[in-house]
């Protein structure tokens, strides 16, 4: 699925080639971001709608054999969203300008984005989530999060930009449609920038898994992304990044966010599976480079 952006057309803000990468945003554009920052926020479950009809359309992703993910339909929730609210919904302004992104507050969460499968497929085989404390970054629909759940993770924390994001879709599909018995996970759910994650979430532990799909199109935030990872990663941890090669038209794409991850020198970066298409999609590991694992604190 391609995306369509709604980035301003400033030559100046979309050029980004991996020889002359920047590793700071440059002080205007930084400005210009900061202002529109959305807060973070805990997202309560009590706080958040629980009924959908019955008969709403629900989309399965088997993952293996034994593993099956549920999804409510993105175009469904969006219909209620139209119908429920007084024009104050960010996600319905942003779809009814054809647009998948309002930078800095709606950024395509309410869509299940190919990534998003790609990572969870992956992560379903190859990675044993059992008591593991996981964390999903621009979660959206929260597939890969909701994998990491089923599996037998301890804890999973779904974080994303839009408020609505995760009180109309990411929560009614953990809660609703994936939570059974047999799951014996906390979960909890927050939302607002990344610039505002790690020093709002309780300091209590590192994450052993941090999880990440379709989140790096745009270059202006990998600053955010990796301090969040610097931040949050446990020592033995490790992240998985799901993404396109390219995201035309913006910039970002896995060779930038490698180029970029290398030049800060604190983790190793490997690519785990190619998915060939016409842009091929990328599923990366980062885990702590030795030398870096010796300096890092444990979480207070
Ligand atoms: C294209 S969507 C991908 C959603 C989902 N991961 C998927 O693959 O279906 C990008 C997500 O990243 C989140 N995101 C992007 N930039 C962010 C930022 N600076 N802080 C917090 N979340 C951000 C958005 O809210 C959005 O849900």
């Amino acid at each position: 699925m391609a995306f369509c952006f709604n980035f301003p057309k400033d030559s100046e803000d979309n050029d980004h080639n991996t020889d002359d990468i920047q590793l700071e945003a440059p002080v205007s554009k930084k400005k210009k971001l900061e202002q529109f920052v959305t807060e973070f926020k805990e997202i309560r479950v009590e706080d958040c709608k629980t009924d959908y009809p019955y008969d709403l359309k629900v989309n399965t992703y088997q993952l293996t054999d034994n593993i099956t993910v549920s999804c409510y339909d993105a175009g469904a929730i969006e219909e209620i969203l139209k119908k429920d609210k007084d024009h104050s919904s960010s996600v319905v302004k942003a779809t009814s300008c054809h647009s998948d992104l309002v930078p800095n507050v709606y950024e395509g969460g309410l869509t299940v984005w190919e990534c998003g499968i790609d990572l969870a497929s992956y992560i379903a085989k190859e990675v044993d989530f059992t008591d593991k404390m996981v964390l999903e970054l621009g979660s959206g629909a929260g597939i890969p999060g909701i994998c990491a759940m089923v599996c037998g993770a301890k804890v999973v924390h779904f974080q994303d930009y839009n408020e609505e994001v995760l009180k109309e879709y990411t929560i009614p599909n953990v809660t609703q449609l994936n939570m059974d018995e047999d799951v014996r996970c906390t979960c909890r759910y927050f939302s607002g920038d990344w610039s505002q994650f790690s020093d709002k979430i309780d300091k209590e532990q590192r994450y052993d898994i941090i999880l990440t799909a379709e989140t790096i199109y745009n270059p202006d935030n990998y600053q955010k992304l990796h301090d969040v990872f610097t931040s949050q990663l446990d020592k033995h941890g490790t992240i998985y990044l799901a993404a396109k090669s390219n995201y035309f038209g913006v910039g970002g794409g896995t060779g930038l966010f490698e180029d970029f991850t290398n030049k800060k020198g604190q983790f190793s970066c490997k690519i785990c599976k190619t998915i060939e298409a016409g842009v091929p999609r990328e599923i990366m590991q980062l885990k702590w480079k030795d030398t870096n694992i010796d300096k890092l604190t444990e979480k207070t």
